[in-house]
């Protein structure tokens, strides 16, 4: 279920967006840079500071993650649902480990949101379809150059 696209896209992207509702449908969007692929169909979150999508997970475990490669101008939508996973928890090291690795000692984890993908669509910019002929090279440096960013080689 999750592909070497997704996989690719997630490793590009900065950020994810976790949208959740509360009880009342109200929806509840933030960003969490902390954020995996984990096993063949399922996106990991570290809950370092996100009390409200917690307690919207807990209602509701009906959630949508999306992530967007801001220079290549596509990612991937994914919805599913959530299972909260606490540190006292003998599945938090083992489904929070590459969570565990990226924040380090100086984030704390509070939770491991661990959501089992149900649905995957495809983001794209406008520009794939406006102009399909585009190779990646030319769509980076339009990015580049829109954003004001110089590239670094790395
Ligand atoms: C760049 C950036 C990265 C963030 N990464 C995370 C993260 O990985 N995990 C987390 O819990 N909060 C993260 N946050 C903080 C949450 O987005 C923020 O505390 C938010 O208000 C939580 O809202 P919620 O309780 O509705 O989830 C990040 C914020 C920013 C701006």
């Amino acid at each position: 279920m999750l592909n070497e696209a997704i996989r690719t896209d997630i490793a590009n992207s900065v950020l994810c967006w976790l949208a959740t509702v509360d009880v009342d449908g109200t929806p509840n969007v933030s960003p969490k840079e902390i954020f995996a692929a984990h096993g063949e169909d399922r996106i990991v979150v570290a809950d370092i500071a996100s009390p409200q999508s917690v307690k919207n997970l807990r209602a509701n475990p009906r959630a949508c993650v999306s992530f967007v490669d801001v220079f290549r101008q596509r990612g991937f939508k994914i919805v599913g649902t959530a299972s909260i996973i606490a540190p006292e928890e003998a599945a938090f090291a083992v489904v929070g480990a590459d969570l565990l690795e990226m924040a380090g000692a100086d984030y704390p984890i509070r939770h491991v949101i661990s959501i089992k993908v149900e649905r995957v669509s495809r983001i794209w910019a406008p520009s794939y379809r406006l102009f399909p002929d585009r190779t990646e090279e030319e769509r980076m440096r339009a990015v580049y150059a829109n954003y004001g960013v110089t590239p670094v080689e790395r």
